[in-house]
């Protein structure tokens, strides 16, 4: 989403301090009025707030006292509503709304109240927690790409391995006027081109991550130059819709995908270690496995929620001749673990890399 700030791209960078959104028009925006009239004080009661706490961030910042009146989620429904038909004429087809990423936006976007009418989902296996939620919602869904007769933007969350059978299928959807957001790992903007017979519509490469299905995660974006300023609002949106993004050069695409989209793995994976490092020195595997859950969990959210980096935080709890510092030495060692993440994030690189050819 992009907002309109007199002051420039240099007040707009200030204000949003951490590049949650990108600034660069005039303050007298359709959109930024909107804001002013509709998007007050809400609270962030729980992750899924964490967009409208974005927008909401900003209000304070630029509007101080004129922003404390609350916003009412019928407010807000209103407001996405109008601001994501002022986009599109025809309804934003996610492919892949089945799986673990598509299934998760959509909850998230729905949470923080995209309007269910702008969209119609393709799943082929006509999963049961995705039905379930359509119906609930009212939401059209196809089993089959071939059944969309119309879309003003397609959402793929397919796997990168199905993107020769699925992509060229979608050419028939796709003008000059059309959006294409693809968070297919390794699959590059000119794979898309290529693949719809070099049309020209805006496409967005995005890297987003699984904790974006609960609205903290980071997602990093880049577009081509088809892209419109309302195709690039609307692709915003849908991307913080989910948590933080980041605008970068594809370049970068392949490396981020080993850091931020795989990470999580990593995480869980650190988890799992820790608790059976734990049942061999002698604990039982559920404490075990309660304990490092709880742990991993509280220091992401401690990371989180802290002002201090890892690195200020860790030396903070390495006491000197103490039992964290006997642990990080062996972590530390020549074959230790940034060894191993410097092989294994260079291993999902080179994969990503791979997906794409
Ligand atoms: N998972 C992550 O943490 C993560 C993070 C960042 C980016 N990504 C990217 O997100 C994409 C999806 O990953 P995922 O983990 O969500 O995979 P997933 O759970 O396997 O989801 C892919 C979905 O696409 C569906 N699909 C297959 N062929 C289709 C077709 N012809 N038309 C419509 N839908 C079709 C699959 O249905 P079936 O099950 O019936 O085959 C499945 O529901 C990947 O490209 C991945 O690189 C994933």
């Amino acid at each position: 989403m992009v907002l309109y700030l007199s002051g420039g791209t240099a007040a707009g960078t200030h204000l949003f301090g951490r590049g949650y959104l990108s600034c660069s028009r005039m303050l007298e925006s359709d959109f930024l009025m909107a804001l002013v009239e509709r998007t007050n004080h809400v609270g962030a009661e729980n992750a899924s707030d964490v967009f409208v706490k974005k927008l909401n961030d900003f209000m304070k910042h630029a509007l101080g006292e004129r922003s404390k009146r609350r916003m009412s989620s019928g407010d807000r429904k209103d407001f996405f509503r109008n601001f994501v038909n002022a986009r599109i004429d025809n309804p934003i087809a996610l492919v892949g709304g089945g799986g673990t990423m598509g299934f998760g936006l959509l909850m998230e976007w729905l949470k923080i109240g995209l309007p269910p009418s702008s969209f119609v989902i393709v799943d082929p296996k006509e999963s049961r927690h995705l039905n379930r939620a359509a119906k609930r919602e009212g939401i059209p869904c196809l089993t089959d790409i071939d059944q969309l007769r119309a879309a003003s933007a397609i959402f793929l969350a397919i796997k990168p391995q199905e993107a020769n059978d699925v992509v060229p299928r979608l050419k028939r959807l796709i003008g000059n006027h059309s959006l294409v957001v693809s968070i297919m790992a390794g699959k590059s903007i000119q794979f898309i081109s290529r693949a719809i017979d070099h049309k020209n519509p805006g496409i967005v490469r995005a890297m987003p991550n699984l904790p974006g299905t609960i609205g903290r995660g980071i997602t990093a974006a880049v577009r081509n130059h088809a892209v419109t300023l309302d195709q690039f609002e609307l692709a915003e949106l849908l991307l913080l819709g989910t948590g933080k993004v980041v605008w970068v050069q594809e370049s970068l695409m392949d490396a981020i995908t080993a850091v931020s989209g795989s990470g999580p793995a990593y995480t869980f994976y650190l988890t799992e270690c820790l608790a059976r490092a734990g049942e061999r020195v002698g604990l039982p595997s559920k404490l075990a496995a309660e304990l490092a859950h709880e742990t991993v969990a509280g220091s992401g959210e401690l990371l989180h929620r802290s002002p201090k980096d890892a690195a200020t935080l860790r030396a903070e709890v390495t006491s000197r001749g103490g039992t964290t510092e006997a642990a990080l030495k062996v972590l530390e060692a020549a074959n230790g673990l940034e060894s191993l993440m410097n092989r294994a994030v260079a291993a999902a690189t080179k994969r990503a890399n791979e997906l794409g050819e």
